[in-house]
């Protein structure tokens, strides 16, 4: 055990984020009535390169004019192998208002990427005078990303939440795969004849995990592009939320509602954690440091358990 205090992340709902192409005009005001924590407009993927110029000023607008209410509002840039980024990142500071809460940097391959990215901000920051300091968020996309996760994870004070891109990630990587996230046909053990199929992005989210917990940033599941396979999305959710992530993607509205039911700890086990650390406080009261809830041994480290659950959820209730 480290001397060290684990570092509490950034204390805001990000259950779900909501995306949409900066470019389609119809979207942003159905974004802003989601139910969302968190909105991604986006520069990236979703927008064509000519459409690049006008994607961002429709992005300046939209953060300019639509409600927001409290949600956390962020723009996706293009990645720093494009030539777009630069002026992503000086037409947004520049233009945009202080309703902007932060950026979303793709396919970040070492801790570098965000030292050019924080240069540039910083410096625009300071000369426009903005009042709210941006946050970054990235995604974890590339076989570089991966390697160089902690790095990434410690790179800036300004970072506040990472995502696995599984897309890109499965590109970079080498992967025979072509769903988005997911179960995939080929990925399975055999057993006396029969399949079982195992998880292929087990790993890279828990290295991102490790990482974020390390340094005090939200992890994320990324995208799930099935969105017709509502099952699909609530059993690849409910694994990200069993090894640690606090949130993820939505591609597409009818997502929204799936990854909120699935991040929102369920009044069930709200309610047991509640016992099991009054159970805790009764064996303290008893000077013992161990106790049995419900047939199982509970101790210091179930106290631990339970308060993330519970904290989670009075971070929820409160927003
Ligand atoms: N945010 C808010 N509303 C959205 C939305 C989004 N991302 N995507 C679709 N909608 C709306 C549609 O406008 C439509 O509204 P209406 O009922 O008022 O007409 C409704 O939800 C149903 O949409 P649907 O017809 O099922 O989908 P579509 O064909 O319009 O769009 C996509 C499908 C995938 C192209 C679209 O959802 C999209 O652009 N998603 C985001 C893609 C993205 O950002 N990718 C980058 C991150 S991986
Ligand atoms: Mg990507």
């Amino acid at each position: 055990m480290s001397f060290r205090l684990q570092p509490t992340p950034a204390a805001r709902p990000n259950r779900c984020q909501l995306f949409g192409p900066a470019s389609n005009t119809k979207l942003p005001p159905k974004m802003a009535t989601s139910a969302a924590d968190v909105i991604n407009i986006d520069l990236e993927d979703s927008v064509a390169p000519d459409d690049k110029e006008m994607a961002r000023k429709l992005a300046i607008d939209a953060i300019g004019d639509i409600d927001w209410g409290t949600k956390t509002l962020s723009v996706r840039i293009n990645g720093l192998d494009t030539p777009y980024w630069y002026r992503d990142v000086v037409d947004l500071l520049e233009n945009a208002s202080d309703r902007l809460d932060q950026i979303m940097i793709p396919k970040v391959g070492c801790a570098a990427d965000l030292y050019a990215v924080d240069a540039l901000v910083t410096a625009i920051e300071t000369a426009k005078g903005r009042k709210k300091r941006i946050a970054f968020e990235v995604i974890i996309e590339s076989a570089a990303g991966i390697a160089h996760v902690e790095e990434i994870a410690a790179a800036t004070p300004r970072l506040e939440a990472m995502s696995l891109g599984a897309a890109d990630f499965a590109a970079s990587m080498g992967m025979q795969t072509t769903g988005i996230g997911g179960t995939q046909a080929n990925y399975y053990m055999l057993h006396e004849g029969a399949k079982y199929w195992s998880d292929p992005w087990h790993w890279a989210q828990t290295a991102i995990v490790a990482a974020c917990r390390t340094h005090g940033v939200l992890p994320v599941d990324g995208p799930f592009g099935d969105f017709s396979d509502d099952e699909g999305y609530r059993a690849q959710a409910r694994r990200s939320a069993t090894l640690g992530m606090v949130g993820k993607w939505a591609i597409h509205p009818k997502q929204v509602a799936l990854a909120n039911e699935v991040f929102t700890p369920s009044e069930e086990a709200v309610t047991e954690a509640r016992e099991i650390l009054a159970a805790m406080e009764t064996a303290k009261a008893n000077g013992e440091g161990a106790t049995v809830y419900k047939g199982r041994l509970v101790d210091i480290a179930s106290i631990k358990q339970a308060e993330v659950i519970v904290r989670q959820s009075e971070m929820i209730a409160g927003q």
